[in-house]
């Protein structure tokens, strides 16, 4: 089918206490390992894209391949831009058909975040196009962000129920509620009375950032508590080198490219599966199809 909104499938995900998973994509063969692993578990999925990895490949050819995948399969597929700043990139994902984006202007102190959000907003908005927008700081490093360990602020409610009434359309929200993007160096301290005041007070879908390295528990008390889309980047970007590694392991005489192809989307598939089934999305295809 073709791509869809995310914001109805999130609320609807929300509503049925289980969350949608957010892949990073690298290129062609991991957006098939996310779309394939999401099909084979009759699930919803969105794949979306940092903005390195469309500096590399441009807007069109990633918009091309996700759209032909969405058009084999019968599952609900969205196709978003994780953290971005930048306006020119938006417009770009806009122009090619992302059907959501993210504004993360988190770097800024509350005015100028909600200032500079409501211009993406207002931009995607006029598109059609959802969008996603982040409170506090979250910590670690994703793309070309980093926020040290000491610099990662927890959104402040009072903070995130103004942001949402001033911005009341948007897709989903991500407020840093103690996740942290890339390795967890210790045990993630998340803020789950926090989560659970910002959902109830701004009924909003929540964005769970740093998905790789929690726990099956802290996954399901953090979709229980409102989290309705968790991103999972590090570990996709791990088993796409290990892949390939593994099978140089196994059969160090390997000379053709296919079989290492083969072998890296299987190993990507895999832990997407095994996210999709941990997060609930397994059979929800027709449902989250029919909110869409
Ligand atoms: P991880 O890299 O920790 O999986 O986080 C991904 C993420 O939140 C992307 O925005």
């Amino acid at each position: 089918m073709p791509l869809v909104p995310m914001k109805p499938m999130l609320r609807q995900a929300q509503a049925a206490k289980y969350a949608i998973a957010a892949f990073n994509m690298i290129d062609y063969n991991s957006a098939r390992a996310i779309v394939d692993g999401a099909t084979e578990l009759n699930a919803p999925i969105i794949v979306q894209v940092s903005v390195k990895t469309i500096k590399l490949w441009g807007h069109q050819s990633i918009a091309g391949w996700v759209k032909s995948l969405a058009g084999e399969t019968h599952i609900p597929v969205a196709l978003h831009l994780d953290h971005c700043k930048d306006l020119a990139v938006i417009q770009g994902c806009i122009d090619a058909g992302w059907t959501s984006v993210m504004y993360d202007g988190s770097a800024f102190p509350y005015e100028e975040n909600l200032a500079r959000t409501r211009e993406a907003y207002d931009l995607a908005r006029n598109a059609g196009v959802g969008l996603e927008a982040e409170i506090g700081a979250i910590g670690g490093t994703e793309d070309d962000k980093f926020v040290a360990e000491d610099e990662a602020i927890l959104a402040k409610v009072d903070e995130c129920v103004s942001f949402c009434e001033a911005l009341p359309d948007l897709a989903v929200f991500a407020p840093a509620i103690g996740t942290a993007h890339g390795e967890y160096k210790g045990e993630p301290k998340i803020a789950y009375d926090r989560l659970e005041k910002i959902v109830e007070l701004t009924g909003m879908p929540i964005a769970l950032h740093g998905g790789t390295g929690l726990t099956e528990a802290q996954f399901h008390r953090c979709i229980c508590s409102g989290c309705a889309k968790v991103n999972i980047s590090t570990m996709h970007k791990k088993r796409f080198i290990d892949g390939f590694i593994d099978l140089r392991g196994r059969d160090p005489r390997q000379k053709e490219p296919i079989p290492f192809i083969q072998a890296q989307y299987e190993a990507m598939k895999e832990d997407v599966r095994d996210m999709v089934e941990t997060f609930g999305g397994t059979g929800r295809a027709e449902e989250a199809a029919a909110a869409a």
